[in-house]
This record gives structure tokens, C-alpha cells and sequence, in this order.
């Protein structure tokens, strides 16, 4: 269907001043973009009037769904009370403050100090100067190197993109930045695993790999090590069992801070409100965004356990830090329903547990296509690996021209999945319906059936 003259207007709009995130300008700008102005539920909709079933909850992120009323009102009420107000100066706000209440109600353990940004990339600078200011109060000055992972996501800020491990975001700004290591291989069993390579005996393999970058370094020079319990934007890989206990005892033994990033796996996505919680680890610091205020407002937060915080509180010089829209009360009072509405319909609970066991059914039922080589997930997130030969893994091409190609044929077949080379990623609404996973996995295999069709 041609596209209508709404469409075309926009995309004239768009393609005259718009640069988009992570986007080859001059392709997007040919192409047009897809516009899309609205949603409900689990449902986006184009300019055109197609309804597409978004697989992906926005960026990761719409865990309520889209539309919520009682969010609209939220919003309304908190803009008509108190639009701004900062938290500089020896100010609070109400909502700021029972946010931080409730946040530090859902995180396990001591990590009750909260501190607000407003994204996931913010949260992570804030958390590496946070943790360079404890071990400077600590008295060891040069335990500043932060370690992370091979084809972790962490943001894109300068600080962001150096703590992830994807070269393509990092040489073309000169990054990453001094302090910041990578480890591999990449805890994914699927991708990385060695023939014949139990699970477990992977799990260690790569847990002893962070082990080695900590002796190479010197113990004494690493201030803490990152990962996202389940990786996410890298490739959607699920750890292998008993990797995040081992590395938690690794950095117990050097005395390595340990950090969770759950900007993904926060609020409920992998089943808990957190995915240390999942995966069976007790960090020292939590990043999350996104599920936070089901990503209808901007907001983020870093929560510290007693052990970094209370250097920090107990320290005569100034914290230094923040922005002038950390805590914004719209932003707080928005986070607040929407905590509220994932626990009122038990969306961390009973609801999400059935929808996740749903939705892990259809996804395994997947591995009978002949293009899928494995799926793998937990709660509402689901990987499908697209592979020419089932046996040896092998890819149809290095280039992920197969998973550009099966992404193309969602968006026709009404649903959104995201590639990353030719790994394709579901992350559905945490409020999906069982009549909207049966429909949504009815489209993924159609889509499926036409890439396939198309390599033959
Ligand atoms: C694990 C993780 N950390 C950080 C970020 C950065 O968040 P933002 O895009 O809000 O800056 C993301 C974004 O996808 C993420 O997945």
C-alpha cells in the first residue's frame, strides 16, 4: 500500500532535521522512516493504520503497556501540583522522596540509598564516579579501573559507551576512555560455548576469564566490575548456570565491587524486580531505567548498599553530582503508579509468572522451524537464533543480512522484533494476554516462514 500523505508529510519533516539515535543517515534518509503515532496495550500503530503487536515494549521498556490510564492521570495530577522542582540546595519533593522509599522496598538486601537520573546511561555515569568517589574516601586512590564484558550494553554517554564492550559504538568517538577493560568470552553458552563444553564448565571458564582480567590488572587497580544479568542489546544471552554466584565470590575474594546493570532486567522482566535476584547474586550497586516508569516518563536511578553509601553520607566534602532534572517530580510521581500497577496486577507475581511461562512455551516451540538453531529466555525475554545448519550453528552471513532481512518481514507480518546480527530479540509488554502471545508467536512464525522462503 502507498504510503498516505500523512506518512509522506512526516517523513519530509523528519528526513529534512531529524538525526536519529544510532541510525546511517543517509540510508534512513532515503528509505523514509516508519512513523508511528500511537499505541495501546500491546499494540503500536503507523501512520498508515497498520496494527503491529510491539515484541520489543518500546526500547525494552513498556512493561505496563502503552495507553494507561492511570498513568495519563498520574502525570496530569503531579504537572497541575508541582511541575519542577529540583533537589538541589537542601530541597526534597514528595514523590522523589517515597520513590526512593519504595525503590529501596524492592531491591534485595542493604541497597537502600537511592539516587535519581533521568536514563540508563545517566544511572551508569552517575554509578562510575559514585564508585570512584568511595574508593577515593576509602583511601586507595588508584583502585579505578572498572571492568566489563565483551558485548555488554551499559549506555551511550562517554562513559556509557566505554564501559560497553561493542567496538563499533566506541572507535569512531575514540573511546573507550582510560580505566575501562572488557573480558570475554561473552557468557553466552550458545554462541561461546567449546564443543563438548558442559554448561557449567563454560559458566567457569567465564568466570575465571573475569578472574584473570582482575589478576592482570592488578587487584589493587580494580575498583569494580559490570554486567547485565541477562545481556541485553549485545545479543540477548541468558547466563550460563552458576556463572553470577562465581563471580560474586571472585569479587568478594579481591575486593571488587560488584555491579548489577538491570536498566533491562529491572521491574519484573526476568520474573523478579530484579535480575540478581533471578540469577541468585547480591550486588553492591543497581543501575535501572526503563521498567522503572514503564518508560512513559524519563527517569533512572543508582541504588548503593550500606557499604558504599555510607562513606559517601558520612563524608565531609560535597557529593558533587547530579542534574537538574534528577528526581523530577512528574517523572517520581509516574515511577510511583506505575511500581503501584506491577504490583497491584501482579505483573512482578502471579500475572507475570503465567505470561512469562506462556510465552516461554511458544518460544520453545519455535525450535522446529528450519531456520532456528536455538531459543533462549527467561520471563518475558526470548532470543531466537536464525542459523542456516541446525548441527554445526553455521550463519547464513556474517553481515546479519539474514536477520536484517527477517526484521523486515515482522514489521510486515505485524509484530516488532529487533536483530542483532542474526540473533532476533522478543520483549514483549509484562500485561501481554495469553490470546496476545498465541497471536504474537503466530506472526513471528509467519515472519520466519517468508525469510525462509526468501533464502530459497
Ligand atoms: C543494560 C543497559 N544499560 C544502559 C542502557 C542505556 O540506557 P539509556 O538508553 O536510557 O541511556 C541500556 C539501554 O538499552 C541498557 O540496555
Amino acid at each position: 500500500m502507498a504510503p498516505s500523505n500523512l506518512t509522506r508529510h512526516i517523513q519530509a519533516l523528519d528526513s529534512a532535521h531529524h538525526l536519529h539515535p544510532f541510525t546511517t543517515h543517509h540510508e534512513l534518509r532515503a528509505a523514509g522512516p516508519r512513523v508511528i503515532n500511537r499505541a495501546r496495550g500491546v499494540y503500536i500503530y503507523d501512520a498508515d493504520g497498520n496494527e503491529i503487536i510491539d515484541g520489543m515494549a518500546g526500547l525494552w521498556c513498556v512493561q505496563v503497556g502503552y495507553g494507561n490510564a492511570e498513568l495519563a492521570e498520574a502525570a496530569r495530577e503531579a504537572i497541575e501540583t508541582l511541575s519542577y522542582y529540583n533537589h538541589f540546595f537542601q530541597t526534597t519533593t514528595p514523590a522523589a522522596a517515597e520513590l526512593a522509599a519504595v525503590i529501596a522496598s524492592k531491591t534485595p538486601a542493604d541497597l537502600n540509598q537511592i539516587l535519581f537520573a533521568s536514563s540508563g546511561s545517566e544511572a551508569n555515569d552517575s554509578a562510575t564516579k559514585l564508585i570512584w568517589y568511595y574508593w577515593n574516601l576509602q583511601g586507595k586512590p588508584q583502585k579505578k579501573t572498572i571492568i566489563s564484558r565483551a558485548r555488554g550494553y551499559h549506555g551511550s554517554t562517554a562513559i556509557g559507551a566505554s564501559l560497553s564492550g561493542l567496538p563499533f559504538m566506541q572507535g569512531i568517538f575514540d573511546l573507550p576512555l582510560p580505566r575501562f577493560h572488557h573480558v570475554a568470552p561473552t557468557p553466552c553458552y550458545y554462541q561461546y560455548g567449546a564443543p563438548g563444553e558442559s554448561e557449567e564448565a563454560f559458566a567457569m571458564r567465564c568466570a575465571r576469564a573475569v578472574e584473570d582480567k582482575i589478576m592482570e590488572l592488578g587487584p589493587e587497580n580494580v575498583a569494580a566490575f559490570v554486567g547485565e544479568p541477562v545481556m541485553g542489546a549485545g545479543g540477548l544471552m541468558t547466563p550460563p548456570k552458576g556463572y553470577w554466584p562465581e563471580v560474586e565470590r571472585i569479587c568478594r575474594k579481591h575486593d571488587i565491587l560488584l555491579w548489577s546493570d538491570e536498566v533491562i532486567c529491572g521491574f519484573g522482566r526476568t520474573g523478579s524486580w530484579f535480575g540478581c535476584e533471578t540469577y541468585g547474586f547480591t550486588p553492591d550497586i543497581i543501575t535501572m531505567a526503563k521498567g522503572m516508569s514503564s518508560g512513559y516518563q524519563p527517569i533512572s536511578a543508582v541504588a548503593l548498599n550500606a557499604r558504599v553509601a555510607e562513606p559517601i553520607i558520612a563524608a565531609d566534602s560535597e557529593m558533587a553530582h547530579g542534574f537538574t532534572y534528577s528526581g523530577h517530580p512528574v517523572a517520581a510521581a509516574v515511577a510511583l503508579k506505575n511500581i503501584e500497577l506491577l504490583e497491584r496486577h501482579q505483573l512482578v507475581g502471579a500475572r507475570g509468572a503465567a505470561a512469562a511461562a506462556k510465552f516461554q512455551a511458544g518460544l520453545n516451540a519455535l525450535q522446529d522451524h528450519p531456520l532456528v538453531g536455538e531459543t533462549r529466555g527467561v520471563g518475558l525475554l526470548g532470543a531466537i537464533e536464525l542459523v542456516r545448519n541446525k548441527e554445526t550453528r553455521e550463519r547464513w552471513s556474517a553481515s546479519g543480512a539474514t536477520g536484517v532481512k527477517c526484521r523486515g518481514h515482522c514489521f510486515a507480518s505485524g509484530v516488532v522484533m529487533r536483530a542483532v546480527g542474526e540473533t532476533m530479540f522478543l520483549c514483549p509488554p509484562l500485561v501481554i494476554s495469553d490470546a496476545e502471545i498465541d497471536e504474537l508467536f503466530v506472526r513471528v512464525r509467519r515472519a520466519l516462514d517468508l525469510t525462509w522462503r526468501d533464502l530459497h
